[in-house]
């Protein structure tokens, strides 16, 4: 969960702006809305793992990977595309290097978590 809290953030900070820019406002905004549903989700599962047991942990489990499917199937088709002739020199030299080394900044949370 800790990637894909990752995985979320270089999307909301690097990839989004510029394909926000580029004329995607809806798109975006979905795959905003979604993170915010996938954040919850993994909330939930970290109650029920650190805390008290409530039976509901394998439910929620798979509904993350539910949402991630259908998160998936819009996002790479739709918007992974698009990011390649989006994407100045600048925002691609970030991106690289975030994904090189970067760390999410501690308490960071998605758009809509
Ligand atoms: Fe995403």
């Amino acid at each position: 969960m800790a990637a894909l809290r990752r995985h979320i953030f270089l999307e909301e900070e690097f990839l989004f702006p510029p394909l926000r820019a580029a004329g995607l406002v809806a798109p975006i905004f979905v795959m905003l809305r979604e993170h915010g549903e996938l954040w919850r989700t993994m909330g939930s599962i970290e109650r029920g793992l650190f805390g008290e047991k409530t039976g509901a942990e394998v439910p929620a489990c798979e509904q993350l990977l539910a949402q991630l499917e259908h998160h998936n199937s819009k996002e790479e088709p739709i918007l992974y595309p698009r990011a390649d002739e989006v994407l100045g020199g600048r925002a691609s030299a970030e991106l690289r290097a975030f994904i090189e080394s970067g760390r999410m900044p501690d308490g960071w949370t998605c758009a809509n978590a």
